[in-house]
């Protein structure tokens, strides 16, 4: 079988063909265009310029695909910003009237949560440390659709602590990968950030309160390169105690061997250096998509496609739902 996916919910606009077969998942086609230069200038996506480049972009991804091969397709639904969302939809919808074929409408994050199963052929179950620029979750993922929240953020995600702050630095957007090449070269131990919730014995969340800390420390002293750089590496260093502090506690209300990071924010090899110790302590394996799978893309999208249809999942007609919970998806 084969799954065209399509992704528009935020600021990459991506398609994707994904086979499986014989228990084995191929990415056959990855296309992302990632809409760096239209948000640039502004420090963080603007949603009607996001949908517009969605507008403009999708149809030359399709160039030179195999759509006659294709047996199913499946299209980020929600959450994400709405215009993006209408406009993949359509064109998803529309290509699957076209073509005569089945349409999946996909859950954004429930893409995020199962990409190891296709990057890493994972089995049920996993705890999962959900870290995008717009959620953090931890969540125990007991099974195909048997999804508990144990935890989320109470205010920031763990994605706009990195946003924010490139963007108080003066350092490009997006803010992740931009932090993490300047916190390089500096120190993490340089700056004694707040840790929200640390200790507490529950799984949930709270990054404002360092967002705040973040911009005093920017205002009053942090003009050098190397006070930049060690100011980066401390948010780095901050944020990997935070979400191991949380996951301490996750483990003991779900006590999984195996821990899964994904989103955007997995794509940080500090924070994944972090929580590998933390699992190696906790003698729990870490399981994490290659990088390029951590941020968005369409094959996580024909890959959740591909797993409805496995646990024979009837196609519904859901319309794009810019708010959506994971745990809404239960069976
Ligand atoms: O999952 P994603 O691509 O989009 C959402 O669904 O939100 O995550 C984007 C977020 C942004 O906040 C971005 O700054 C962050 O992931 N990110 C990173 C890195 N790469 C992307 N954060 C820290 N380090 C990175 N290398
Ligand atoms: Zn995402």
């Amino acid at each position: 079988m084969k799954v065209l996916g399509i992704e528009s919910s935020c600021d990459e606009t991506a398609v994707a063909i994904v086979s499986y077969e014989n228990n084995q998942a191929v990415i056959e086609h990855s296309e992302i265009y990632s809409q760096v230069q239209e948000h640039k200038d502004f420090g963080g996506v603007v949603p009607e310029l996001a949908a517009r480049a969605h507008i403009e972009r999708l149809p030359y991804l399709f160039n030179n695909l195999p759509l006659h091969k294709i047996d199913a397709v499946a299209t980020t639904t929600g959450p994400g910003l709405i215009g993006g969302l209408h406009v993949g939809y359509s064109f998803g919808r529309g290509l699957a009237l076209a073509l005569n074929k089945p349409f999946y409408p996909i859950h954004h994050l429930e893409a995020h949560a199962l990409t190891v199963r296709l990057t890493n052929s994972i089995d049920f179950p996993y705890l999962l440390l959900l870290i995008s620029g717009g959620h953090t979750q931890i969540i125990d993922i007991k099974n195909f659709r048997q999804y508990r929240l144990l935890g989320e953020t109470k205010d920031d995600s763990c994605g706009e602590v990195f946003d924010k702050t490139a963007k108080m630095l003066n350092l490009g957007f997006p803010g992740g990968p931009a932090i993490e090449k300047v916190a390089k070269a500096g120190n993490p131990f340089t700056y004694n950030l707040p840790c929200p919730f640390y200790k507490q014995s529950h799984c949930d969340f709270s990054f404002s309160g360092l967002k705040t800390a973040i911009k005093d420390i920017v205002a009053k002293d942090c003009h050098t390169k190397d006070q930049i750089a060690n100011l980066c590496a401390s948010i780095q260093h901050t944020v990997a105690k935070i979400l191991t502090d949380r996951l301490s506690v996750a483990l003991n209300l779900a006590p999984h061997k195996k821990i899964v990071i994904a989103g955007g924010v997995a794509a940080n090899l500090y924070i994944r250096e972090q929580l590998h110790n933390f699992c190696m302590e906790n003698a729990c394996e870490l399981v994490v998509p290659p990088v390029k799978l951590c941020t968005d893309n369409a094959a996580m999208i024909a890959w959740v496609g591909i797993e409805q249809i496995n646990h024979k999942i009837e196609p519904s007609i859901i319309l794009p739902t810019p708010r959506w919970s994971l745990t809404s998806l239960m069976l």
